[in-house]
């Protein structure tokens, strides 16, 4: 039996003994395990059956501990720390050699980011080394963002989760890196494009055909129930009138109507960040009520929506 609660200090004891413990970030829940340690880091692979190339990103409580895990601080980082760490966005730096390969999946890179979640950083504070956390989930499966989603798919695999209750961005934090050529977007995410670039200017967003890491690849964040992401709801029920489907809309616009329908709402008033908060509950949610078909309306192709789209792209993708 996996246990659920509040106590950072028997988390801190379950990780300094190398055990995995499940983390709430401001993002999705982590697989947390510490970062230096090789065994450690190689259980999270084995619990989540993780591809052992597909690298880990840390989580440190501060500036000073990135320091010692990086090799150099690039100008840009440094701004782009001061402004928005804690919070939703992990850079990728030249690794130190303290770092296993084990974490960054064989790369001489190393991903790092410090989470804004009070409860997070105060375990961060009791230990010493960096945690190395995936998203909370089976490969390949929906990011958990509650404590219950993380129980679902680990249950006994895990001995604790430290519950911090709804994640509040609810999808995962933007990925950048810095290249010759000036600093590149390698994943979407809970921050937008449009703040970074008021801190360091015009980034570009690294092409989805070069894969430099696998959570780069198509398939991902995948319900078990086949899901459909469209701008033509319409077209799409009218096609699947024997099954029985769950519709996830944007907001409440139009009426939709089909023989076997239930349909929710991500925001009620049209915000993309609510419809971020509450993009993996509803997936989850929708995936319990067993189901033939997902369908989902596309969001606007703008900020948030650029990166729930993403996500939803992934989810729907059908090798
Ligand atoms: O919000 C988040 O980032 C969450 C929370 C728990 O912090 N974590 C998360 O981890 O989404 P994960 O493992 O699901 O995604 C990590 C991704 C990898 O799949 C890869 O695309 C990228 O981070 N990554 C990690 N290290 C990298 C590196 N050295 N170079 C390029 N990409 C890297
Ligand atoms: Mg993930």
């Amino acid at each position: 039996m996996t246990q659920i609660g509040v106590d950072i200090t028997y988390a801190a004891t379950l990780l300094k003994n190398g055990e995995l413990v499940a983390i709430p970030t401001e993002t999705v829940y982590g697989l947390a395990a510490n970062g230096l340690n090789k065994n450690a880091v190689e259980e999270i692979f084995r619990v989540k059956g993780r591809p052992s190339t597909n690298p880990l990103i840390l989580h440190v409580a501060g500036i000073d501990q990135v320091k010692t895990l990086v090799q150099t601080l690039y100008p840009e980082a440094i701004d782009l720390a001061n402004k928005f760490w804690p919070g939703p966005i992990t850079m990728v730096f030249p690794k130190n050699k303290t770092i296993p390969y084990s974490t960054t999946g064989g790369l001489e890179t190393v991903a790092v980011r410090i989470p804004n979640h009070p409860l997070t950083l105060d375990l961060l504070r009791l230990l010493d080394f960096p945690l190395a956390a995936p998203s909370a989930n089976l490969s390949n499966r929906i990011s958990p963002t509650t404590a219950k989603h993380v129980y679902n798919q680990l249950n006994t695999k895990i001995p604790y989760i430290l519950n911090g209750g709804s994640c509040s961005a609810g999808i995962e934090s933007t990925i950048i890196g810095f290249t010759n050529k000036g600093p590149v977007v390698y994943r979407l995410g809970a921050l937008e494009l449009s703040e970074i670039e008021k801190v360091i200017g015009k980034i570009s967003v690294h092409p989805s055909n070069q894969i430099l890491a696998p959570g780069m690849f198509k398939k991902h964040y995948s319900p078990q129930t086949p899901l459909i992401l469209t701008d033509e709801v319409s077209t799409i029920l009218a096609k699947n009138l024997d099954k029985k489907i769950g519709l996830i809309l944007f907001k409440p616009s139009q009426n939709y109507t089909h023989p076997q329908i239930k349909i929710k709402y991500l925001s009620t008033q049209g915000s993309l960040a609510e419809a971020a908060r509450n993009l993996y509950s509803t997936l989850h949610e929708t995936d319990e009520e067993l189901l033939d078909l997902i369908v989902v309306e596309k969001l606007p192709d703008f900020e948030l929506g650029l990166s729930i789209n993403d996500r939803l792209s992934r989810a729907a993708h059908i090798e």
